[in-house]
């Protein structure tokens, strides 16, 4: 009889969901899965995620205007030192193979240094500007990588994309000259507020320290301070 049958096989399905759902909980619940950023996911959950982060930025991106003239030397030298300051302890520079975030976040930030990173290939130069600039302002919940919109306006975040095309080329020498920052222009932040003078105060890591920040940091700690992170 076709009504019972269909009657009969609904209930399988719900029975089905159901118990899917009960075991998805149980093991939500069950405090099995290892939340630890030293041990991989599994594949499933790799997949999944990396799915959703690469559909997620593509659409969110799609429609940017990328501004003309992203080559100028003014916006690599300001992309560069805000770079410097705040990326490089995270996304390395020439010269340098690791840190102690490649080594301990997970998933770990790429050596933007060494290559054009991970983003999926085959895309042409303006998409890839388009990715970096909406990854950069908004970061990627669940990873180390903040959102730089707050503090920062989208000028200086296209200056930091211009700057990551030229970075893979650049020697250590040219990265010293290219992101260099006069000392007494502060931190990055260089509207001089209270916040970022506090901050500074507290995270003596940020920008390059002066010589008296040096003399009393190495006082405070025996050690010389890092110039960057
Ligand atoms: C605390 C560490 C950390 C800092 C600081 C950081 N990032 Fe990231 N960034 C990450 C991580 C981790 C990822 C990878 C996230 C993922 O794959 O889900 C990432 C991803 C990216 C990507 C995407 C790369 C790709 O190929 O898809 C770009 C571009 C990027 N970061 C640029 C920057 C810039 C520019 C700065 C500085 C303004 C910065 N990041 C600061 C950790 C960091």
């Amino acid at each position: 009889m076709p009504s019972g049958r269909s009657w009969f096989c609904g209930k399988c399905v719900i029975a089905v969901m159901g118990a899917a759902v009960f075991s998805g909980v149980a093991f939500l619940y069950s405090g099995l899965y290892p939340i630890g950023a030293d041990v991989p996911h599994e594949r499933l959950t790799s997949w999944a995620l990396r799915t959703l982060r690469e559909r997620s930025i593509a659409s969110a991106a799609r429609d940017i205007q990328v501004p003309d003239g992203l080559d100028q030397p003014d916006r690599l030298l300001q992309g560069g030192a805000d770079y410097n300051n705040m990326c490089a302890g995270c996304h390395l520079q020439p010269g340098r193979t690791k840190s102690d975030f490649t080594l301990g976040l997970y998933p770990a930030p790429p050596n933007l240094a060494a290559s054009q990173g991970q983003e999926p290939a085959g895309r042409d130069l303006d998409a890839r500007h388009r990715w970096r600039f909406w990854i950069i302002k908004h970061g990627i919940k669940a990873s180390g990588m903040p959102a730089w919109a707050p503090g920062h306006d989208d000028e200086r975040i296209w200056n930091m994309v211009a700057f990551l095309d030229r970075l893979p080329e650049l020697t250590p020498d040219q990265y010293q000259i290219l992101t260099a920052r006069d000392d007494d222009a502060g931190d990055h932040h260089r509207d001089g507020s209270r916040e970022s003078l506090c901050c500074r105060n507290q995270i003596p890591s940020i920008g390059r320290p002066t010589t008296q920040e040096r003399a009393a940091a190495m006082r405070m700690t025996g050690r010389r301070p890092r110039a960057t992170f």
